[in-house]
């Protein structure tokens, strides 16, 4: 849930009385498609005996707010869409319309069975590696070359740049959509380095029309996460699958080259999943070559010691 943190809207929510609604903006993927960032909710407050299989609920499960869909009751279980359950949490309220931009979705009771049974197929669906397989393809083929006509239209002129503090919003929005760093830490990083006059490290957005966000990277050093590494990163570059194969994600990492440079920085890393055809390609188009066979097994040594998986390719371009 976007704008406010979770802790402030569980407060305002459990202040709210039983029977009131109230209008949420919501931040994050719960129930994507049916729910995406930015969209607001109604919810209902109510106690956990009134929800029913296929109401959808919101629910406080750690320090985080999903609206999830009700698989049985009595206790209260939740799942995703594609059907990944919820540990155990604490419910709030029953969600009762969803509003994106000027449209409004009601969720009467009538269609709780529909939505049961959409999520029961969905989850089965996804549980089998073909049928995950199939939806991965299904999403791929919505952002191949055929579609990027439409897609362009649809997103107008975009405006790829550095951030500036008034981008908080938006951030944050694609934040709770997309990226895995924590609100608070870009944020605090937005404010106090990112749009100083003096800047420390950069980030830059990319904007459609609308001035939603659909691209993003961030440039810094690796030492406010502890990680023993020198020098300027490229980090968590993502573009929004709406907005792929447009030459965005170059665009960016060649603005963030030049506020690296502007900055005074001789040369700039980024370190990749060794299967990542897209981010590989990309990175090499702007310049960017492998790094030396030390650096790559120092990287790596740093990220096991982090909980890293996979393999990484370092990469860096000299900026002199
Ligand atoms: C990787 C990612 C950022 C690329 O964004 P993008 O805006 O679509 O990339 P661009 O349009 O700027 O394309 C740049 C290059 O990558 C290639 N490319 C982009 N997507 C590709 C794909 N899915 N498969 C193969 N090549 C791809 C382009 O063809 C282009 O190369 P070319 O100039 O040699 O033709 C995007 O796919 C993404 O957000 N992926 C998920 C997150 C991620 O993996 N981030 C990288 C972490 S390091």
């Amino acid at each position: 849930m976007a704008g406010r943190s979770p802790a402030d809207l569980t407060v305002l929510l459990e202040s709210t009385p039983p029977g009131r609604q109230i209008w949420l903006r919501g931040a994050g993927r719960s129930l994507y498609p049916l729910l995406r960032s930015g969209d607001s909710v109604r919810v209902l407050r109510c106690e956990s005996e009134e929800l029913a299989r296929g109401d959808v609920a919101l629910v406080r499960v750690g320090r985080r707010l999903v609206a999830h869909v009700v698989t049985s009751t009595e206790p209260v279980v939740t799942a995703s869409l594609l059907g990944v359950q919820d540990p155990t949490g604490v419910v709030l309220g029953r969600i009762t319309a969803l509003r994106r931009g000027r449209w409004m979705l009601p969720l009467p009771r009538l269609i709780r069975p529909t939505l049961f049974l959409g999520h029961r197929l969905l989850a089965q669906v996804w549980s089998r590696p073909k049928g995950r397989e199939a939806l991965r393809g299904l999403r791929d083929f919505t952002v191949s070359g055929w579609s990027r006509p439409l897609r362009r239209r649809w997103l107008g002129q975009l405006e790829i740049r550095l951030l500036r503090a008034e981008d908080l919003d938006a951030l944050l929005v694609f934040a709770g959509e997309r990226l895995l760093v924590p609100s608070g830490f870009l944020r605090m990083q937005l404010l106090r380095r990112w749009s100083r006059e003096d800047p420390e490290g950069a980030a830059v957005g990319a904007f459609d029309q609308r001035g939603r966000m659909c691209g993003f990277a961030w440039l810094d050093n690796y030492r406010e996460e502890g990680l023993a590494l020198d020098g300027l990163w490229v980090r968590s570059l993502v573009v929004a699958p709406r907005a792929r194969r447009m030459g965005v994600a170059y665009q960016i990492i060649c603005c963030l080259v030049e506020a690296a440079r502007a900055q005074g920085a001789d040369r700039l890393f980024a370190d990749i999943d060794d299967d990542n055809v897209a981010s590989l390609r990309t990175f090499r188009r702007a310049g960017f070559r492998s790094s030396t066979p030390e650096l790559t097994q120092r990287v790596n040594e740093e990220w096991k010691v982090a909980g890293g998986v996979k393999p990484l390719v370092v990469l860096e371009r000299t900026l002199i």
